[in-house]
C-alpha cells in the first residue's frame, strides 16, 4: 500500500512557497505584455497559479500529471473567481506539447527538479517567445561544506542539488539573461507546507498504526521535516528569474 497521495492530498501546497514570494518574483519581470500567455509547470494544487491569475490579465495553462491536483486547482480557481483565466491540463513536463514560442512566461515552483534543473532550462526554452521569462524555484545549498547528516540525506534524496552560484552559471550557459534570484524565507517552508503536512502525518499515523509500509512512508516524510528543522541554514529554496535572449 502506498499512502503518498493520501499524505499529500488537499494540502495548501506541495512544495515550500508563499504568495508574497510569488509576487516578489513576478515584480522582477519588467517587460510583460498586458495579457501574457503563461505556462505553470508542475502546478500541483495551484496556490501560485491562482496568485499569478490575480497578478495579470493573461491566460494561464497549468500542467501537472496528477489529476487530483488539477481537480483541486480547478475547485480553488472557481472559489477565487479566477477560473476563466486558468486552464488546468494533464500533461507531463517531460514532453510538453505546445508550439514553439507560445508563451511570454514559463513558471515552475518546486518542480523543475523532476526534469532536472539544467535539462528544464534547455528543453523548455523553445516554448518562450523572444524576450520571454522563465521563473523557477529550486532546492539549493546555501553554504559550502554542510554537516555529514544533511549532506548524506540530500545525497540520497536529491543528489543533483547544487549551490546557488552553480545554478546561476547554468542559467548563463543555457542562453538566458539573469534577472535576479532570492532565497525563500523559512516561513514559506512551514506555513503552507511542513506544518500542515506534519499534522496530516500525525493523523495518518493513528489511522495506519498496524500498517508497516504506511508507517515507513510516514517516517520518511517526517525525517525530511526533521532534517529541515535542524539544518535550514544550510539549504533552501531559491527563486531564479531569467529572460530568454
Ligand atoms: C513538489 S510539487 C510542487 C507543486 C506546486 N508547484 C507547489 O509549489 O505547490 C511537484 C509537482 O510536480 C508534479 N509532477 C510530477 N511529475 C510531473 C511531470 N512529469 N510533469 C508534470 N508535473 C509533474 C507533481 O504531481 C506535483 O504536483
Amino acid at each position: 500500500m502506498n499512502i503518498f497521495f493520501e499524505i499529500h492530498q488537499n494540502l495548501p501546497r506541495e512544495a515550500p512557497g508563499d504568495n508574497a514570494s510569488t509576487r516578489q518574483a513576478f515584480s522582477l519581470l519588467t517587460n510583460v505584455p498586458p495579457q501574457p500567455k503563461i505556462l505553470d509547470i508542475g502546478c500541483g494544487p495551484g496556490m501560485q497559479t491562482i496568485e499569478l491569475a490575480k497578478l495579470t490579465d493573461g491566460q494561464i495553462i497549468a500542467v501537472d500529471t496528477h489529476q487530483p491536483f488539477l481537480d483541486e486547482l480547478q475547485r480553488r480557481a472557481l472559489a477565487e473567481g479566477v477560473s476563466d483565466t486558468i486552464n488546468p491540463l494533464n500533461q507531463s513536463m517531460l514532453s510538453l506539447d505546445f508550439a514553439p514560442h507560445s508563451f511570454d512566461i514559463l513558471w515552475s515552483e518546486g518542480a523543475i527538479y523532476i526534469i532536472g534543473f539544467e535539462t528544464g532550462l534547455k528543453s523548455w526554452q523553445t516554448l518562450l517567445k523572444t524576450g520571454g521569462y522563465l521563473v523557477v524555484s529550486e532546492l539549493c545549498w546555501l553554504q559550502p561544506n554542510p554537516p555529514t547528516e544533511v549532506k548524506q540525506f540530500w545525497q540520497t534524496n536529491y543528489p543533483d542539488m547544487k549551490a546557488i552560484d552553480d545554478n546561476l552559471q547554468l542559467i548563463e550557459a543555457s542562453g538566458y539573461r539573469q534577472i535576479g534570484h532570492f532565497v525563500l524565507p523559512e516561513s514559506s517552508w512551514w506555513d503552507n507546507y511542513y506544518t500542515p503536512l506534519k499534522k496530516r502525518l500525525e493523523n495518518l499515523r493513528q489511522k495506519y498504526s498496524d500498517e508497516p509500509q504506511a508507517n515507513q512512508d510516514i517516517d520518511n516524510e517526517l525525517q525530511e521535516i526533521e532534517i529541515y528543522q535542524k539544518y535550514s541554514d544550510w539549504y533552501g529554496y531559491v527563486f531564479y528569474i531569467m529572460q530568454v535572449q
